[in-house]
C-alpha cells in the first residue's frame, strides 16, 4: 500500500459503475483517497455539485480510507492544499489515452512533485461513460448496471420527476384493488 494520499479528480456527473470500480481499486493501493469533485464545469452539469457529493458519499460510505471532497480552480493547486503526493486517473480504452497523457503532462509541467497514476476499472465498464449514461438517460433508455441503483433512481426522478407521483398512484391504485379483491362476494356485488 502506497502511504500518503491520492486525489481520483473528475466531474462525476454521475458517477458511473466504472468510476466506483476505480475507486474501489484505488482505495485498496493508496492509504488514503480523496475523491474530488470539479464545481466550475464548463457546460451546466445534469446533477449539482452538492447532488453529486451525497451520491458519492452515499456510494463510499463502506470504504473507510475514502473521503469525498470539491475542488476550483487548478486541480494540482487543490492537490497540493491537501497534501497529496499523487493524482489517480482511469483509462478505460486506447481512447482515454491522449487526453490522459496531456493532462498528467501538463499537470507535471504545472507541478512536478506530484504523480499521475493510471489505473484500468473492470472491463465490463470499458465503453461506460457519464456522457454516455446521461445521453442514454435522457432518451430514456435503461441504465441499469451501468450505474450504481442509487444514481439510477436519482436519474429516473431528474427526467421525470412526475414517475415518483405517478409510481405513488399507481401503487394506491393497486392497492385498492387488491383491498377490493379481499372483500366478500356479497359485500362486492351489493357495491356494484
Ligand atoms: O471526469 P473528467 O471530466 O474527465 O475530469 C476532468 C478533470 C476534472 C480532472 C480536469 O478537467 C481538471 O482537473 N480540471 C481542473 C482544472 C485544471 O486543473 N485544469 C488543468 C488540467 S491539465
Amino acid at each position: 500500500m502506497h502511504k500518503g494520499l491520492a486525489i481520483y479528480p473528475g466531474s462525476f456527473d454521475p458517477t458511473t459503475n466504472g468510476h466506483l470500480d476505480l475507486i474501489e481499486r484505488g482505495s485498496k493501493i493508496f492509504e488514503h483517497l480523496g475523491v474530488a469533485i470539479l464545481r466550475n464545469m464548463e457546460k451546466t452539469p445534469m446533477f449539482s455539485v452538492a447532488e453529486r457529493l451525497e451520491m458519492l458519499r452515499e456510494l463510499t460510505a463502506h470504504l473507510a480510507n475514502v473521503r469525498i471532497d470539491t475542488f476550483d480552480g487548478l486541480m494540482v493547486e487543490y492537490a497540493k492544499s491537501r497534501n497529496a503526493t499523487c493524482i489517480l486517473r482511469g483509462i478505460r480504452a486506447i481512447s482515454d489515452y491522449e487526453y490522459e497523457l496531456q493532462m498528467a503532462l501538463m499537470n507535471r509541467k504545472l507541478e512536478p512533485t506530484l504523480e499521475t497514476v493510471f489505473m484500468m476499472p473492470a472491463d465490463k465498464y470499458s465503453y461506460v461513460s457519464s456522457r454516455l449514461v446521461r445521453e442514454v438517460a435522457q432518451a430514456g433508455g435503461p441504465v441499469r448496471g451501468l450505474v450504481p441503483e442509487i444514481v439510477e433512481q436519482r436519474l429516473r426522478e431528474k427526467l421525470d420527476p412526475a414517475y415518483k407521483l405517478r409510481d405513488e398512484r399507481l401503487l394506491e391504485a393497486l392497492g385498492q384493488v387488491e383491498r377490493e379483491k379481499e372483500k366478500p362476494e356479497k359485500k362486492r356485488k351489493k357495491k356494484s
